[in-house]
């Protein structure tokens, strides 16, 4: 976990007045918190827009956040952009999402070398058209030597067949008689995961209120703790951020066990 103190006071400067960086413990910051973005279409309705001036609006969102958790000092971010599902939406509105992933990480490439995050991605990328993809590419390329957060976009992800692409690989393995059953464990299980490497989510947050987890790290958030908000996407900030980590803050974390045993 690294950070830069100053940058940090000097960014949560003006508070609103429900909260403030000292209603956190900096010594208790989640190692990863994992976002469900949500609200687009809802936030651009609501103002007579087009679905897609929401989702232009979230880039700005997503910019923020990804600021903000380099500043409080994550190890991970991860945020869920597209699912497998996600497809069934209007033709339309799935090219403009494939160009923005595009555009966006293009666009932002210098900010992610100035904060030094590195780069992953969840999902099957293959399905991707070619210009997401190679732009997926370069920006994998570009971040690989960084060695600060890590910023992992969840992109054509679905949980379910997350995990079917584990028993598969995994089969394959005891097939090739490479692997005894008798040695397969959640360790193992887990590094045929797309997270790969990654830390389990301490936080998961998800906008505009709904209470459910869209086929969405299914095995990874066995002991996450949830903090689901009204705001929607496009409004989220770095005080609702905090209000999260907060909220997290106050959980008393078991993970199965007993408090003080
Ligand atoms: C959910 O809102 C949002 C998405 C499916 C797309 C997420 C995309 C962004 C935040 C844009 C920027 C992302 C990147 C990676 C550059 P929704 O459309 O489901 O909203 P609704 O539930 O109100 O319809």
């Amino acid at each position: 976990m690294q950070r830069d103190l100053e940058k940090l006071r000097a960014f949560y400067a003006e508070a609103p007045d429900d909260i403030c960086l000292s209603d956190v413990d900096l010594d208790r910051i989640p190692s990863h918190v994992s976002i469900i973005m949500d609200g687009n279409g809802r936030w651009a309705q609501a103002r007579g827009l087009d679905r897609s001036e929401g989702h232009v609006a979230g880039v700005d969102s997503l910019r923020e956040t990804v600021t903000t958790s380099v500043r409080l000092g994550l190890d991970v971010l991860s945020v869920y952009a597209f699912s497998t599902e996600n497809w069934k939406r209007p033709q339309h509105e799935v090219n403009l999402l494939m160009h923005l992933f595009a555009t966006t990480l293009l666009k932002e490439l210098p900010l992610f070398h100035q904060e030094n995050v590195r780069l992953r991605f969840l999902g099957d990328l293959n399905q991707l058209p070619d210009e997401t993809r190679s732009v997926f590419q370069e920006g994998l390329d570009e971040t690989a030597d960084h060695d600060g957060m890590t910023f992992a976009l969840a992109v054509n992800y679905g949980a379910r067949k997350e995990i079917v692409k584990a028993c598969r690989e995994i089969s394959e393995l005891v097939k090739r008689g490479e692997l005894d059953p008798a040695d397969i464990d959640e360790e193992l299980f887990s590094s045929h995961l797309y997270t790969v490497g990654l830390p389990d989510p301490d936080l998961l947050i998800r906008t505009s209120g709904e209470l459910r987890l869209s086929n969405y790290l299914l095995w990874q958030l066995a002991y996450t703790e949830f903090y689901v908000t009204d705001t929607l996407w496009p409004d989220f900030d770095r005080w609702e951020f905090l209000r999260a980590v907060r909220s997290f803050q106050g959980r008393n974390r078991r993970f199965g066990g007993v408090t003080g045993k």
